[in-house]
């Protein structure tokens, strides 16, 4: 990609003995909302806080804006905004002040820095607590604050570590519209989910990661496509024997067997060819217990390159 904002190559970074990022090359391009998206655990937060020069880079190169990580952090670290998934705030700061603070610290001219504060409180509805120190605030307001002092200047690329993570859904829809706003005005972003919806709306393009690697990459639409046209979801009497007879049938083009059920890829319109599956499988005398047709989802490309489920309280941490 010749207009790549971010390039980076052989990414790897080590706890110990352990690769959290295990060797990930990718390329943004300029003005691209990107997403990584991945369980607890996969290695987001720690690409991320190397790609923002919080962790040093240890392995592969990374060029930002046309800077090199290694050589010239500075010139990256002027170039980029943060979100961080932690909470960062100043627990002695007013929710107005931690804005003017990070404006200033910018060198965002006055009347701007006023101008955007009353914006972004607005987005965030925390206009009538701009007076309030930060302390007072709950989970979800910081969270939103948070999300607001990162928004305060147009950085080059602005990176946002799991920005809506504990938000009610209209609030994350919110974000969401405003973020794509800022991205219009120009500004590339880079962000980390385990929000299946989130990479989906928001992203031009998502690298789905697990542990340490990315395993599956590109718009979110060629992701679910590469699962085919529709899918079946299948419960039967006995799935096993229902695998067997189903599996090599014309216009299915994968199996898969869970204890939910059958999901079966179907290449062509499923239309035609659930009412084929339903006559083979009682032609075999095996019940159907339920039957569900659908366009794949993020969910199922997700279940489909990893081979799990992601579940937003998923404790599947862990090497
Ligand atoms: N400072 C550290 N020392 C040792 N191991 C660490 C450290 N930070 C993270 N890890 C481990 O590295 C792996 C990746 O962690 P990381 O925080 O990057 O994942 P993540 O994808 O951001 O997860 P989450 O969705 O929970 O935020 C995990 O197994 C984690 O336990
Ligand atoms: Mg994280």
């Amino acid at each position: 990609m010749d207009d790549a904002i971010i390039r980076v190559d052989g990414l790897r970074h080590r706890y110990g003995d352990f690769a959290a990022v295990d060797g990930i090359s990718f390329t943004i391009g300029r003005g691209e909302i990107f997403s990584f998206l991945g369980p607890n655990g996969a290695g987001k937060s720690t690409a991320i806080n190397v790609l923002t020069t919080l962790l040093r880079i240890q392995e592969g190169t990374v060029k930002i804006a046309g800077h090199d990580l290694a050589s010239d952090p500075q010139a990256v670290r002027e170039d980029i905004g943060i979100v961080f998934q932690e909470d960062t705030l100043d627990r002695d700061l007013t929710v107005a002040e931690t804005l003017e603070f990070h404006g200033r610290l910018y060198g965002l001219p006055r009347a701007e820095r006023a101008a955007r504060i009353a914006e972004l409180l607005e987005l965030v509805e925390l206009t009538g607590w701009a007076k309030v120190r930060t302390k007072r605030l709950s989970g979800g307001m910081k969270r939103r604050l948070e999300i607001a002092r990162g928004l305060m200047t147009r950085p080059v690329v602005l990176f946002l570590d799991e920005p809506t993570i504990g938000l009610d859904p209209q609030t994350r829809l919110r974000m969401w519209d405003y973020l794509q706003a800022v991205n219009r005005e120009g500004t590339t972003i880079f962000l980390t989910t385990h929000y299946m919806d989130e990479a989906d709306r928001l992203s031009d393009r998502v690298a789905i990661i697990d542990h340490g690697k990315i395993i599956a990459e590109g718009t979110p639409l060629s992701l679910k496509n590469a699962l085919g046209e529709d899918i079946i979801m299948l419960c039967t009497g006995d799935d096993r024997a229902a695998e067997a007879v189903i599996r090599g049938m014309e216009g299915i083009t994968g199996v898969k067997k869970d204890p939910a059920g059958l999901t079966l890829l179907v290449a062509g319109d499923g239309t035609h060819v659930l009412p084929v599956v339903m006559h083979r499988l009682e032609e075999e005398g095996i019940t159907v217990i339920s039957v569900n047709l659908k366009k794949p989802s993020m969910d199922d490309v997700f279940v489909h390159f990893t081979g799990r489920k992601l579940r937003d309280n998923s404790a599947g941490e862990g090497h």
